[in-house]
């Protein structure tokens, strides 16, 4: 079995509900079990035991969770300076309130999610513009589940955002799959 990780953090059920979605997407793949974790409880050994990881954030404060944070210094770092995620595969996705027309800070939040991929040296899977759901729930960067209307109550994320984390989650378990017995980074 190839196993696929979804760590996130939530406070009111969002970024959860996506990074469900994205599990199931993931486990929907022949020979892929998905686990999820918080960015709480995922230690070293949970990421070494996987061959393909998505992080999940909400927005906060234009970029990501300190609790996501966190687990990149303490529990990323130690697996960056002893190459141990190398060649593996990464994906992420956020929800956010959305502040303005680009979503106020979503793609920073990505982006500096995607930084700590390419540090760790995994392989990133974007998210392709010709995903369906694609205008709704997400970006190149990735599955974005709006959480909040014009008022900036909170509605919660479209069911077209759980679908494009879903399929994130696939393409991202594939990835997996066909990554495990490809050494990309031989030295
Ligand atoms: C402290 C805090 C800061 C936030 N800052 C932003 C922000 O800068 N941009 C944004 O789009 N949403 C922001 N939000 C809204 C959350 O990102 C949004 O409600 C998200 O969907 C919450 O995810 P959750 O339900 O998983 O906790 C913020 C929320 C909190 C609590």
């Amino acid at each position: 079995m190839t196993q696929v990780l979804i760590i996130y953090a939530s406070d009111y059920g969002n970024t959860e509900k996506m990074a469900r979605a994205a599990a199931e997407g993931a486990g929907s793949i022949d020979t892929v079990s998905a686990v999820i974790k918080t960015a709480d409880e995922v230690d070293a050994d949970d990421m070494t035991a996987s061959q393909g990881v998505l992080i999940g954030s909400p927005v906060h404060m234009g970029t990501i969770d300190w609790r996501v944070k966190k687990f990149i210094d303490t529990v990323c770092s130690g697996l960056w300076i002893r190459d141990r995620m190398i060649g593996r595969v990464g994906g992420v996705f956020t929800t956010g309130g959305g502040f303005g027309g680009a979503g106020g800070g979503a793609e920073i939040a990505m982006l500096s999610l995607l930084t700590t991929l390419a540090e760790l040296g995994m392989l990133i899977v974007p998210l392709p513009k010709n995903t369906p759901g694609y205008t709704d729930g997400g970006l190149q960067w990735g599955p974005y589940g709006r959480s909040a209307d014009a008022d900036m109550e909170n509605v919660g994320v479209s069911d077209a955002a759980l679908d494009v984390a879903r399929r994130h989650g696939a393409n991202v378990a594939r990835a997996a799959v066909v990554s495990g017995n490809a050494d990309f980074f031989a030295p």
